[in-house]
């Protein structure tokens, strides 16, 4: 494995590794495509270039948005992205995924609701306008992954061996642990048609259904060996997005756009090969039985009839744009995000990055080819640094993907949109470099709230303090946060 995977000095260095590991990654040079208008359900947004859902593990303890919540948020709205994808945030207490994440109840809207209007404040400021933007939020329960306690749809045989129920204590979940009921989906999906109604009265523009990184509703859509309703044949499978979108539909109309993100291929769990480092794949027996977007024959590789199947459903459902991803921050890292360094809980990548953004850019774009109408956000763009405008670009003339966003980049470097349409490129020296140093912070839990604040270490003096603080090598300063504003 080269120590080194991005040592690129030009583009052309770039396609010439690309030629050479033989994937389909292009790009142009002159940006514009990335700067044209997009219309989404009844509104059109001022360019094409969104935010992912980066989640900042910094809501108070009640799962209101705190200070690094709002600067990070501020920050995205003055950056110049017209679709910000806001973070998962739990419709339960027990399907948070960590004590930091934020919670739609009652108590928290007047917060949230703050949370939206200063977005749209700093946007508006900096651009002049603010009705070209959209700003949504991811609506999530954790299942597997929820901190409390696993709630799982089925027993997965190799996610299984990964799942802890104790992980201070390094229990593993036992083979006769019980999965969620029928009667707990049931109210679930209430509980989910709840949460979008507050959404809406929040003032979000849009609203995300996530179904990816195995999180509860991505689970279920591969729950093949679960018994009663929501399991076993596709139909059972997609029940309960079916049933949360049609009764959002019924009570709300189209006063909100839906939206979901969405896991094209979940892969197959991996682990730290313990001789090298590297991450292999847990051994499996096929017909494979779990996960979903996989080929049941080689779940190694992608079978998109399924999630296209899914997203004609949705549509007829009423989304209106869909954020594709894959795989699972947990079991196979390498495959949802492309990294330069493994994270604390990872292990070297198994393939060169290229292959994995090679992997969602072909996934994406069979997507796209498949409904050229909808808004298709594409993921897996911020290793490619400096030139991932380039990619995106390419991909939009192409028509591989409408939306083109960031995670990872847009933490580094909130006003990359601005940049990619003002100067028609990136600044090197403020690009995410994929050194995992965010991931670190969102597994750091040894503190007296039990989660550190995530962000980017490499970009971002407070977080560059807040990881010291978590290798036991500082306090971290009680300056107020104002005075590192840009
Ligand atoms: C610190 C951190 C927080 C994240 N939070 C979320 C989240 O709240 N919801 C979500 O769907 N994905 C989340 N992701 C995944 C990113 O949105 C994105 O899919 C991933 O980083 C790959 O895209 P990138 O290459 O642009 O970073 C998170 C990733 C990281 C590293």
């Amino acid at each position: 494995m080269p120590e080194k995977y991005f040592s690129y000095k030009s583009l052309n260095d770039l396609r010439a590794d690309c030629q050479r590991l033989g994937v389909d990654l292009t790009f142009e040079e002159k940006l514009d495509a990335l700067s044209h208008s997009v219309k989404i359900g009844n509104r059109t947004i001022g360019n094409a270039i969104g935010i992912h859902p980066m989640e900042g593990c910094d809501a108070t303890l009640d799962g209101k948005p705190d200070e690094l919540t709002y600067r990070r948020w501020e920050r995205f709205g003055a950056g110049g992205a017209k679709l910000i994808w806001g973070e998962a945030t739990a419709v339960i207490p027990e399907g948070l995924a960590n004590p930091r994440q934020l919670l739609l109840n009652e108590q928290n809207m007047p917060d949230l609701e703050k949370l939206v209007k200063l977005t749209r404040t700093a946007h508006r400021e900096n651009f002049g306008r603010d009705d070209d933007l959209l700003i949504g939020l991811q609506l999530t329960h954790s299942g597997r992954y929820s901190y409390r306690k696993p709630l799982i749809t089925y027993h997965h045989a190799q996610a299984d061996k990964l799942t802890y129920l104790d992980k201070k204590n390094g229990v593993k979940l036992p083979a006769d642990y019980p999965v969620v009921t029928d009667d707990y989906l049931e109210r679930l999906e209430d509980l989910f048609v709840e949460a979008v109604k507050r959404v809406h009265t929040l003032g979000f523009d849009f609203v995300d259904i996530k179904q990816c990184h195995t999180y509860l509703l991505n689970e279920l859509l591969g729950a093949r060996t679960r018994e009663g309703k929501y399991g076993g044949s596709f139909e059972n499978r997609t029940r309960f997005i079916r049933n949360v979108l049609g009764k959002i539909r019924s009570e709300l109309g189209d006063t909100i756009i839906l939206a979901s993100r969405l896991n094209a291929y979940d892969g197959i769990p991996y682990e730290k090969d313990m001789a090298t480092g590297v991450g292999k794949a847990l051994p499996f027996d096929t017909p494979y039985q779990y996960s979903f977007g996989v080929d049941r024959n080689n779940p190694l590789k992608e079978d998109l009839e399924e999630p296209i199947q899914l997203i004609k459903l949705m549509m007829d459902l009423g989304v209106k744009m869909v954020n594709i991803s894959m795989g699972s921050p947990y079991y196979n890292m390498h495959i949802g995000r492309p990294f330069e360094h493994a994270p604390i809980d990872g292990y070297i990548p198994p393939e060169h990055p290229l292959m994995g953004i090679d992997r969602h850019f072909r996934i994406t774009g069979t997507v796209q080819a498949a409904f050229p109408g909808l808004v298709v956000v594409g993921t897996g763009y911020s290793w490619l640094r400096q030139y991932l405008v380039n990619a995106g670009e390419s991909n939009i003339r192409r028509k591989r993907v409408t939306i083109v966003a960031t995670g990872r980049g847009a933490i580094a470097y909130p006003d990359y949109a601005k940049d990619a349409v003002t100067l028609g490129k990136l600044k090197p020296s403020n690009v995410c470099i994929a050194v995992s140093h965010c991931t670190n912070l969102m597994r750091a839990k040894n503190n007296e709230l039990g989660q550190f604040p995530a962000g980017c270490v490499p970009r971002d003096l407070i977080y560059a303090e807040i990881l010291k603080e978590t290798l036991g090598k500082k306090k971290r300063s009680p300056e107020p946060l104002t005075e590192h504003k840009q």
